[in-house]
C-alpha cells in the first residue's frame, strides 16, 4: 500500500534518512522504532509531503507520490498525526472537529462525528471543551479524531502515547488496533518499542537515518532494544 525505495530525504542541507526503504502492507500494522533523532519523524514528514526529498520514490496503491504536497496526499487518503501541536487547544472539541472537517457538507460531517464517537465516546461528552483541558490521553484521542474526519485508508501516526500514563498507552494503543479492524492502514512510530511490537504486523528499526531491521516484530520481543541500536 505505501512503498518508499531508496529514499534520501532531509530539510535543505540537512540530511537526515540515507536509502531509506519500507513497505507498508494494506490493512496492517506496521511500526517504526529507533533512538531519538533517528529519522522516523522525518520518515513520516517525507510521506506527507514535509521534507526534502533528494532521491528515491514512494509510491501508494502502486500512484508515484515522491514529492507532492500535503493536501495532495490528504486528498489522496493519508491522514496524519503529527507528534507535537496536533490539536489547537484554545478551540473547544467541537471546533477542532469542525475545522478538521471544513471541506465536508453538514451532512457528511455529522456521519464522520458519529463514526469517531463510536470509536472515540468520550469526546462527544466533550464537545464544548477547550481541547487544551483535556487529558493527555484524551488529547490524543482528539488527534486521531481530528485525522479520521477526513476518512484516511492509511493513517501515520507519530508517538500518540509518548508522556501518557502506562494505562492511556493501553487504551490508545487499543484504539490503533480497533482502527485497522475498521480497514485502516497503520504506520506507527512508536517511543514503547515493546509495546509496538505487542500490537504490529511487521516492524522497522530506524538509526541514524538506515533501516537496521525490517521483518517480524516476533524476533524482536523481549530482545534489548538499546543494544541493538547502538551496536555497530
Ligand atoms: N524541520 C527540521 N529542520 C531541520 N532539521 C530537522 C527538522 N526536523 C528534524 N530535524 C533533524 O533531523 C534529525 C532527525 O529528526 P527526527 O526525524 O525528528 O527524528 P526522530 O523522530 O527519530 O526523533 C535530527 O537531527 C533533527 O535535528
Ligand atoms: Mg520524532
Amino acid at each position: 500500500m505505501i512503498k518508499v525505495e531508496n529514499l534520501y530525504s532531509g530539510y535543505g542541507k540537512i540530511r537526515v534518512l540515507f536509502g531509506v526503504s519500507i513497505e507498508v502492507p494494506e490493512n496492517s500494522i506496521t511500526a517504526i522504532i529507533g533512538p531519538n533523532g533517528a529519522g522516523k519523524t522525518t520518515l513520516l514528514n517525507s510521506i506527507y509531503g514535509l521534507a526534502d526529498i533528494y532521491s528515491g520514490s514512494i509510491k501508494l496503491f502502486g500512484r508515484d507520490i515522491t514529492g507532492l504536497e500535503s493536501h495532495q496526499v490528504t486528498a489522496l487518503g493519508v491522514g496524519y498525526v503529527p507528534q507535537l501541536m496536533n490539536v489547537f487547544s484554545s478551540l473547544t472539541v467541537y471546533e477542532n472537529l469542525r475545522l478538521a472537517a471544513i471541506n465536508l457538507s453538514k451532512e457528511e460531517f455529522r456521519k464522520r462525528l458519529e463514526e469517531v464517537f463510536e470509536l472515540f465516546p468520550v469526546l462527544r461528552e466533550f464537545l464544548n471543551r477547550r481541547a487544551g483541558t483535556l487529558s493527555g490521553g484524551e488529547r490524543r484521542m482528539l488527534a486521531i479524531a481530528l485525522a479520521l474526519m477526513k476518512n484516511p485508508k492509511v493513517l501515520l501516526l507519530d508517538e500518540i502515547t509518548t508522556d501518557l500514563a502506562p494505562i492511556m498507552v493501553k487504551r490508545v494503543l487499543e484504539k490503533v488496533v480497533e482502527l485497522k479492524k475498521r480497514g485502516i492502514t497503520i504506520l506507527l512510530v512508536e517511543q514503547y518499542a515493546h509495546r509496538a511490537l505487542e500490537i504490529a504486523d511487521k516492524v522497522y528499526v530506524l538509526v541514524s537515518g538506515r533501516i537496521k531491521y525490517g521483518g517480524s516484530p516476533e524476533e524482536l520481543k523481549g530482545k534489548d532494544l538499546t543494544a541493538l541500536y547502538f551496536a555497530s
